[in-house]
């Protein structure tokens, strides 16, 4: 990357591992440049060594098979040896957009062996294809790819399953998303949720407690790290999140009075721009509460969750009238109210490499408009989320609620 696009205010801070931090944040740090004049007083930094018995919270324990256990003519077993020497990160929606421009940056790095978890298998290919195609110095070993319908529950529970089986997880982008802003139909999922929750919020939900066990019997890093790629729109006092109905989910009433079959999760009439702000409320409420539970067991894993900034060259606006994505486009790339792709990609691996927020949990990032800081005008900052996301009762309830949802109480 030869741009510097990134700018940050949080100074580097005490890495736990080094060298390991070096290593997985080179990709980053060649597109990130660093202010040093602020502080990560609003971070919650984990500093504390974990003990392998608070592990057990999220951890399935095979205890150790002793010699009666094993048959006197039982085959050697294979030796537990990591299959991958790099760490391996999963990324959601790694076909398209921000997911796939960081996907193909931190394979082309070499520092990383990236899964590719997209709706279908076929897609995931022709990911792998395109990056291969403009970067051939890929290793094909390096790239990954497996079918994860986010809006088909069976297909998330069939990934979690083979991909831990193929090797450990290391990492884990929660980046995939949609939106039907302006279409008044209900589109569902597989399983019959509202398909934009459904999709950015439960199905999210569902993947990360099943590979929550392998991240936290990661061997490569210190401190696996969960992204959640989120929004601006997840805040009503936002530019973004001002402009119709703000997000809000009220008491949850439509979770908690419908089930599998709320429109909204407020309750109230279905609005396909709000659903698509009130899912990433859901993505910060989930990332608090994940965040506060991981802490509260001593896990060495770490969420963070970030707003790309507004970028009209993803797929992200696929389903909106195509004479106004057009018009948006001009209008918001001219102003540099817009992030690029590129720009927007390396948010994302700046969540997910940089060593400041090595132990750090509990962050909100956003990309800010912030003329002349950088070729787009924007600056990637630590920022206050909403009132509302911060509602730690709130967050208990969606996890109540989604949990039930997915199956998983
Ligand atoms: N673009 C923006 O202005 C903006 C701003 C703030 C936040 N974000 C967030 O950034 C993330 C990435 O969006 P993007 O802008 O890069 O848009 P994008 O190019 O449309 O990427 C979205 C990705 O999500 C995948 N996806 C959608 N439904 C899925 C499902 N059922 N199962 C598996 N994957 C599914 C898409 O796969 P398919 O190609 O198969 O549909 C695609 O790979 C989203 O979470 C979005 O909310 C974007």
């Amino acid at each position: 990357m030869a741009r510097a696009l990134l700018q940050t205010a949080i100074p580097a801070t005490g890495a736990r591992c080094p060298a390991r931090s070096a290593r997985v944040s080179r990709v980053v740090r060649a597109a990130a440049r660093r202010s040093s004049d602020s502080s990560d007083a609003a971070l919650g930094r984990r500093d504390a060594v974990v003990g392998a018995g608070a592990l057990l919270m999220l951890t399935t324990r095979v205890a150790p098979a002793t010699a009666e256990d094993e048959a006197p003519d039982a085959a050697p077993e294979a030796p537990a040896v990591p299959k991958y020497g790099k760490p391996r990160v999963v990324i959601t929606g790694s076909n398209s957009g921000i997911g796939f421009d960081a996907a193909k940056k931190l394979a082309k790095s070499g520092d990383w062996c990236v899964v590719l978890a997209c709706r279908t298998v076929a897609k995931a290919e022709q990911a792998k294809a395109s990056m291969r195609s403009e970067f051939p110095s890929i290793d094909p070993n390096d790239v990954q790819c497996y079918a994860c319908d986010l809006g088909d529950m069976a297909s998330i529970r069939r990934f979690a399953k083979d991909v831990t089986a193929e090797g450990p997880v290391d990492a884990l982008c929660l980046n995939a998303g949609l939106e039907y802003s302006g279409d008044p139909t209900v589109y569902r999922t597989k399983d019959g949720f509202e398909e934009t929750i459904g999709v950015n919020h439960l199905g999210h939900f569902l993947l990360a407690n099943l590979l929550l066990p392998a991240l936290e019997s990661s061997e490569k890093l210190a401190h696996p790290r969960i992204v959640v790629t989120a929004s601006e729109v997840h805040d009503p006092a936002s530019a973004g999140g001002s402009v119709g109905k703000g997000a809000t989910l009220g008491d949850l009433a439509g979770l908690e009075r419908d089930g599998k079959n709320f429109e909204m999760v407020s309750g109230e009439p279905y609005d396909a721009d709000k659903a698509y702000k009130d899912s990433k409320l859901c993505n910060m409420l989930f990332s608090y509460e994940l965040e506060r539970r991981l802490q509260a067991s001593g896990s060495k894993v770490t969420v963070n969750a970030f707003g790309p900034g507004l970028i009209t060259r993803t797929g992200l606006f696929r389903h909106q009238q195509p004479l106004f994505v057009k018009a948006f486009d001009l209008i918001t790339n001219t102003f540099n109210v817009a992030e690029s792709v590129d720009g927007g990609g390396n948010t994302l691996l700046y969540m997910l490499t940089d060593e400041s927020l090595e132990g750090v949990g509990g962050a909100y990032y956003s990309n800010t408009i912030s003329p002349g800081s950088s070729p787009t005008g924007h600056a990637f900052i630590v920022q206050e989320s909403s009132e509302e996301s911060k509602d730690a009762t709130e967050a208990r309830n969606l996890w109540r609620l989604s949990e039930k949802l997915v199956g998983l109480a």
